[in-house]
């Protein structure tokens, strides 16, 4: 937890240092799925991925972005509601591409706006086995502010995306 209290401490003061380089959210979001396809397979969650032709690279430092990338596959992973799909959409805007990932809360579904709180952990029942402090989605929308981006989430019934903008590529 101390690295993640560090990382916090540093993307507000401003101190993170950023190298910004023009990012293919495809490639990205390949290699990322494959890191918790594992831990999806033995929650029998299925992933899934779409993106749209002729997809723009957007403007990002490639490790902020995959450390923001990582919280949201994992939570999505961590939190989706057995049986449900994990659904990574990529979307490009006029000056801005769009990556979400959306599952299924069916039975406990979080705050949208009180889980970017630092701490916060929505279903209590869950902490013992769920090993989280409650700090990803807190730093991954500092992160995501330091890369000229939005980071938000929206609940939709029983299902809840996770949508991250970020500027378009040079
Ligand atoms: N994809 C999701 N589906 C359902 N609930 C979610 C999802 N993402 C986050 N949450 C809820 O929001 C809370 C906060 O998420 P956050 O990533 O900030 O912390 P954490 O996962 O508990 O711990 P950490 O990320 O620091 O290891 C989670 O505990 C969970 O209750
Ligand atoms: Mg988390």
């Amino acid at each position: 937890m101390s690295q993640e209290l560090l990382d916090l401490a540093r993307v507000e003061a401003g101190q993170m240092p950023i190298h910004p380089a023009d990012v293919d959210l495809k490639a990205l979001l390949e290699q990322e799925l494959e890191i918790v396809r594992p831990r999806a397979d033995q929650r029998g969650l299925e992933l899934k991925l779409e993106t749209p032709p002729g997809l723009r690279a957007i403007r990002a430092d490639p490790e902020r972005l995959h450390q923001i990338v990582d919280n949201l596959l994992d939570n999505a992973v961590k939190y989706a509601s057995e049986g449900t799909p994990v659904e990574v959409a990529v979307h490009n805007a006029l000056m801005r591409g769009e990556i979400s990932v959306a599952n299924g809360v069916e039975h406990d579904a979080p705050d949208p706006e009180r889980m970017f709180e630092r701490f916060y952990r929505g279903d209590p029942s869950r902490s013992a086995s769920a090993a989280g402090v409650g700090l990803g989605l807190s730093i991954s929308r500092e992160l995501a502010a330091a890369l000229g981006g939005k980071l938000w989430a929206e609940l939709d019934g029983s299902k809840l995306r996770l949508r991250l903008t970020l500027p378009a590529g040079l």
